[in-house]
């Protein structure tokens, strides 16, 4: 019998396959309020609707190379053309694409904490190892820390802009000065649309070959089980990173709607206007709460400190899921914060419900 164990890579051992729990719990109650995966809260508009059912009648086909959704998506970013832009099954693929068109095992990826949770995993399962640099007290990055991280080793730094969960839009210069080194530069901007394109770091990507933008779906458009994302960058960079594409890796389904999601950018504004409503609700109401510090931010999720309370994050979050059927997402104590919890914006209703439950929480304590 094959030992198994003996033939895997060793970096994989003690890994774990991905798991949310909250995403589970989720979808194991579906009266639960989901308020912790920074997923829009509005179904996809009939446009969108109509055109996923219409790929669907096509399911017994593959899809061609997309091109056509390409040079939509040039058109919205600054009218780049189509050979500067990659699909992936959610921004997470065009993540991964990138690590394993240039990490091996043993190179190095920097990341600045706090930040989403994958680019770790995805570098882990290269062999990659994750240099994590903490950001400054008001959540910039620290980028003089960042900068003397960078070794022989590293061949990506990711950094997101705004960042998740903190909320901050990154100045040009963090950029500016990372992207002149021999290194890849990851934008993450999965969150932009809510700020608006102009935020975007496309004009310094088209600068820099080394830079990567990556985009997504799932966030302002509202479409994160549809699974789309896509990265821009210089046609030679996209051209190295598209040969590690899975063959077919958007469905045809999902091509269908991201075209008509795409097409619908006054749906688009929309959902943007009512998430950027929504956040000016919370972060004006939850402010109101003695000793709770609230970070404003440009995407579509909020960052609470109510540390100085002596609450602490897994009681915040217990005590709404508990007592009003709403899940938020828990921190880790970051900074020695323990009083962390992120909001995820939703509709105008579960905006309301959150903000009571939140309160009464802190006024029974
Ligand atoms: C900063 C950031 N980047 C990327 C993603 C991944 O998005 P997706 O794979 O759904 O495109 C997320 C999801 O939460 C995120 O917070």
């Amino acid at each position: 019998m094959a030992d198994i164990k003996k033939l895997m890579v060793p970096w994989l051992e003690g890994l774990k396959p991905y798991f949310s729990e909250h995403i589970e719990k989720a979808w194991e109650d579906r009266s639960l309020v989901r308020m912790m995966s920074n997923e829009g809260p509005f179904g996809p508009q009939k446009a969108v609707f109509d055109k996923l059912v219409e790929g669907a009648k096509m399911a017994n086909r593959y899809p061609d190379s997309l091109n056509h959704i390409k040079k939509k998506i040039g058109e919205i970013n600054f009218g780049l053309d189509q050979d500067w832009v990659l699909l992936g099954n959610g921004s997470t693929e065009i993540l991964d694409m990138t690590f394993r068109s240039f990490l091996q095992p043993g190179d190095e990826l920097i990341q600045s904490l706090p930040c989403y949770g994958i680019y770790i995993q995805r570098a882990n399962i290269i062999g990659a190892k994750t240099v994590s640099i903490m950001s400054k007290d008001n959540w910039e990055y620290d980028i003089d820390k960042i900068e003397n991280a960078i070794s022989p080793r590293t061949k990506i730094v990711v950094l997101a802009n705004p960042n998740n969960p903190t909320g901050n839009l990154i100045d040009d210069s963090i950029y500016n000065r990372l992207a002149r080194k021999d290194i890849i530069l990851i934008c993450d901007e999965a969150y932009i649309e809510y700020s608006g394109l102009e935020n975007s770091k496309i004009p310094l990507m088209k600068k820099y070959p080394n830079m990567i933008i990556a985009r997504t779906l799932s966030k302002a458009y509202g479409l994160a089980g549809m699974r789309f994302g896509y990265a821009l960058g210089h046609p030679e960079t996209i051209g190295i990173i598209s040969r590690t594409i899975m063959s077919w890796n958007i469905s045809l389904i999902c091509a269908f709607g991201a075209y008509a999601a795409l097409n619908d950018q006054e749906g688009l504004k929309e959902k943007i206007r009512l998430t950027n409503e929504g956040r000016d609700y919370i972060e004006s109401e939850l402010a109101k709460i003695e000793g709770i510090t609230v970070f404003h931010t440009n995407g579509n999720y909020i960052l609470f400190d109510a540390s100085k309370t002596g609450a602490k994050s897994e009681e915040i979050v217990n005590a709404v899921l508990e007592k009003h059927n709403i899940i938020l997402r828990k921190m880790n104590p970051f900074k020695g914060r323990e009083g962390l919890f992120r909001i995820t914006i939703g509709n105008k209703e579960e905006n309301e419900k959150c903000v009571k439950a939140v309160k009464e929480f802190f006024e029974s304590r």
